[in-house]
């Protein structure tokens, strides 16, 4: 640097202050972290004053106890190291799996299956594409529907009766990670799991309280409530909840609008 400059009012102090501060490495260590939390609290503290980063989308509503019952067989039988369930907003994969995942339709998930390993397809919106016969047969055996299938069989679900000792205690677990379940909800567990795989036990009220469940006995044995029974409930329900093409509207119009 030359000399004109140095000799300019007030920056010889400004040197000095900064030569101490880079010379002394608990001024200079004490200067950084100042520097750096600032950074911080501009990111973590508006989530302070916001309730929710989750847009919230019409539909969206806890599982059923047997829908969630099949979702705690999908990952204890570790169908997640096969299969994701998060469509990403690429044109492939829209084209073929359908409008790509909302936040909002993870947001009870605990596990969430979120993840791009995929040696089979991905299932977030598989609910409805196929017929429940057509989940039965392929879970017993997916090389009798698609030959070069390399998934293994599970024909074992559909001979083990559900096994969901305390359902009202499970939904009350999920309720304490932030799963908004009511009173009325823990209560009729053990009912609404039996109502939904059996009609003639359903009075209606599951319907109210969960819309758009689908009630029927899923496996074709309407003599044992089976896991079988609850997977494919799980598998039946995923991605129909949310009116995609709707929420994707207002979602649009959110961000056009700046809300
Ligand atoms: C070893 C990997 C593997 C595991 C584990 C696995 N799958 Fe699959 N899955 C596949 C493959 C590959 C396909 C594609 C061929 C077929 O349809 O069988 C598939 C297809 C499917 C399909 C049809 C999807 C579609 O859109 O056509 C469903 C539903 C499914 N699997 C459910 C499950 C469930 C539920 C489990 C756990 C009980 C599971 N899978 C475990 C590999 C796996």
């Amino acid at each position: 640097m030359s000399e004109p400059v140095t000799n300019a009012p007030g920056v010889k102090e400004t040197i000095k202050g900064h030569k101490r501060l880079e010379r002394n490495v608990t001024l200079l260590a004490v200067g950084a972290f100042i520097t750096v939390a600032i950074g911080g609290i501009v990111e973590i503290a508006p989530l302070f004053w916001i309730d929710n980063t989750i847009e919230k989308v019409d539909g969206m509503r806890p599982y059923t106890p047997l829908e969630q019952a099949g979702r705690d067989i999908y990952v204890r039988e570790g169908c997640y190291t096969c299969h994701s369930q998060m469509i990403r907003p690429f044109r492939d994969e829209v084209e073929r799996y359908g409008h790509y995942s909302l936040a909002a339709e993870s947001m009870y998930d605990h596990p969430f299956q979120w993840g791009s390993k995929r040696t089979g397809p991905d299932l977030a919106r598989v609910g409805d594409r196929y017929s429940d016969d057509w989940h039965v047969q392929h879970l017993k055996d997916p090389q009798s529907v698609v030959p070069e299938s390399v998934m293994p069989s599970y024909s074992f679900l559909a001979k083990a009766p559900i096994k969901f000792e305390n359902p009202a205690a499970r939904l009350g677990a999920l309720r304490m990670m932030g799963v908004p379940y009511s009173d009325e909800d823990i209560e009729n567990a053990e009912k609404d799991l039996a109502a939904q795989a059996n009609p003639d036990l359903s009075s209606g009220d599951l319907q109210e309280r969960y819309p758009k469940t689908q009630i029927r006995d899923f496996d074709g044995n309407p003599k044992l409530i089976s896991e079988m029974d609850a997977l494919v409930a799980y598998l039946q329900m995923l991605g129909t909840l949310v009116d995609v093409n709707d929420a994707a509207a207002q979602e649009e119009l959110a961000t056009e609008t700046g809300r």
